[in-house]
């Protein structure tokens, strides 16, 4: 497979009329890990939630392409198909579909009608991803994400990335609710995906992923778009002193967005 790119470009989304992402820049090419840092409410999920195609939100300026394809012309499965995937922040829970049912249907969704994964690959890919992230095979028949622990639903979203293999995937605080050990199946599993033709843009509060992880690219959001970029370096710093320096040398007074009355 070659390397892709997604290319953003002057983003600008709304929801419910206020306009939450303002001016968003960035481009994610395969072998790229991207680390998105920012205060709370800054937009960071808005970003991954609008470039998926969730139809809360509006996009009113700017452009998103995928290796030149316009992202935004897309269904939201066309974007899963076009090898796009997001690990969302809260994933949600459903009931009557099992984990393996899904993952199997969603791979299929990527392959041509009389090409389906055969079963016997398909369980084996599972069972294999599972042992990577440590997970009780006991998951594969249960409701997918329902009853599962905060960790346990982290863990899924990664499974789902493992056996879909796309070409630019959002992880949106996939390390929020990770106790240590956890942390580092869950890294375990993103670094074996690492490679030319995967692109990766990690959302995340902790310096401590990005220990197991190595971002290529460590940016900051404030007020709805990047305001600071940098290497890895960058993710240690703001650890080590948190934000102010940056929204003092920016003039920043209050880096959320979507508070005016
Ligand atoms: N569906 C919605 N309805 C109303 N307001 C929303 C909605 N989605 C987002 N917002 C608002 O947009 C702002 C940015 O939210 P967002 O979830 O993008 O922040 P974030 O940077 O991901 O924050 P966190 O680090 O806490 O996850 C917040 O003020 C939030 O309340
Ligand atoms: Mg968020």
């Amino acid at each position: 497979m070659t390397a892709s790119t997604l290319t953003i470009k002057d983003l600008h989304v709304e929801i419910e009329g206020k306009e939450i992402v303002k001016g968003f820049n960035l481009e994610i090419s395969g072998g790229e890990i991207h680390a998105i840092m920012g205060p709370n409410g800054t937009g960071k999920s808005t970003l991954a939630s609008a470039i998926m195609g969730h139809p809360s939100y509006e996009i009113t300026k700017g452009s998103v392409s995928l290796d030149g394809e316009d992202v935004l012309e897309m269904e939201v499965d066309e974007r899963a198909r076009a090898g796009m995937f997001l690990a969302m922040q809260y994933p949600s829970e459903v009931t009557g579909v099992t984990t393996s049912d899904f993952l199997r249907t969603a791979i299929n969704a990527h392959r041509e009608e009389g090409d389906e994964i055969p079963l016997m690959k398909f369980i084996k890919k599972m069972d294999k991803n599972m042992e990577t992230l440590d997970m009780n095979e006991q998951f594969s028949t249960r409701y997918l994400n329902e009853g599962f622990s905060g960790g346990e639903k982290k863990r899924n979203e990664i499974l789902q990335l493992l056996m879909l293999e796309p070409k630019i995937a959002i992880l949106d605080e996939i390390d929020s609710g990770l106790d240590i050990d956890a942390l580092k199946v869950v890294s375990n599993g993103i670094n074996n995906m690492r490679g030319e033709s995967f692109g990766c843009l990690i959302i995340t509060h902790y310096q401590r992923l990005l220990n197991y992880i190595t971002p290529d690219h460590v940016h900051v959001m404030m007020q709805g778009r990047i305001v600071k970029s940098g290497d890895a370096s960058l993710a240690q710093r703001l650890e080590a002193e948190g934000y102010d320096w940056i929204k003092e040398e920016l003039g920043i007074e209050d880096e959320r967005v979507g508070q005016e009355a």
